[in-house]
């Protein structure tokens, strides 16, 4: 994977047929999506469950992109192996998982990943700063986790601001995780963000037998987001 702040849209799979995800992530490839967001859920962390590495391992087959795996889970540490085992590309811890982010994120480039932070809405950035050379990504989020379909908190966008003056130079992508539409997507990219994660923006209106409404959504939030950036 080499570095790069151009816009990326990453569909996020919690918006997709879960029965049926290999077609889905083939469709949303050919659509135009840049990397595949996959959201992992503990029922612990966030009050939601989704699927665990047996499941992100058979999904990543039909990936030719970048998996992109967001971790809402507590503990993190012991599963980190796993998820490199499955073929996580990125693999994002939140900061509000544990006492020891800095172990994680050594644990993460130590088994051969990229490493993500995220931190929800209710943290500040500034609790970023003596983490950020070990991280590759760094995720706001713009809803709490645990559910897809939910609002834009337009707050967070003083926090990317300022997340992109703390990053300066370094090669450090700026993820936006919720509420990404065509019409918040130029807020974003505007304060700095280069990873745009899209769900229910993406997938809705298409399925795998009638895609092209995904490659209209992916492009209607990729232009609006060029337009600001
Ligand atoms: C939220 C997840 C998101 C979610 C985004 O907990 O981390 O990735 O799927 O969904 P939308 O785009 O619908 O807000
Ligand atoms: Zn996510």
């Amino acid at each position: 994977m080499s570095f790069d702040r151009n816009i990326k849209i990453a569909p996020s799979i919690l918006a997709a047929d879960f029965a049926d995800f290999g077609r889905e992530i083939q469709a949303v490839e050919a659509e135009g999506a840049d990397w595949i967001h996959v959201d992992v859920m503990d029922g612990h962390f966030v009050p939601n469950l989704t699927f665990g590495p047996p499941l992100v391992k058979a999904i990543r087959r039909h990936i030719k992109t970048v998996m992109d795996v967001h971790l809402m889970i507590s503990p993190v540490d012991q599963y980190i192996d796993a998820y490199a085992d499955a073929g996580a590309d990125i693999l994002t811890a939140h900061i509000e998982a544990g006492p020891h982010t800095h172990r994680t994120l050594q644990a993460i480039r130590g088994a051969g990943m990229k490493a993500g932070l995220a931190l929800n809405p209710g943290t500040s950035v500034e609790t970023v700063a003596p983490l950020l050379d070990l991280c590759d990504l760094i995720c706001i989020m713009t809803v709490n986790p645990g559910f897809g379909g939910q609002s834009f908190i337009e707050s967070q966008i003083a926090q990317v601001v300022r997340l992109r003056e703390m990053i300066g130079d370094r090669p450090i992508h700026i993820e936006i995780d919720g509420g990404v539409d065509a019409k918040t997507a130029p807020l974003v990219s505007a304060a700095g963000a280069d990873v745009l994660v899209a769900g229910s923006a993406v997938f809705r209106g298409g399925s795998v037998d009638n895609p092209s409404p995904y490659g209209e959504n992916i492009q209607a939030i990729r232009t609006a987001a060029v337009a600001a950036a």
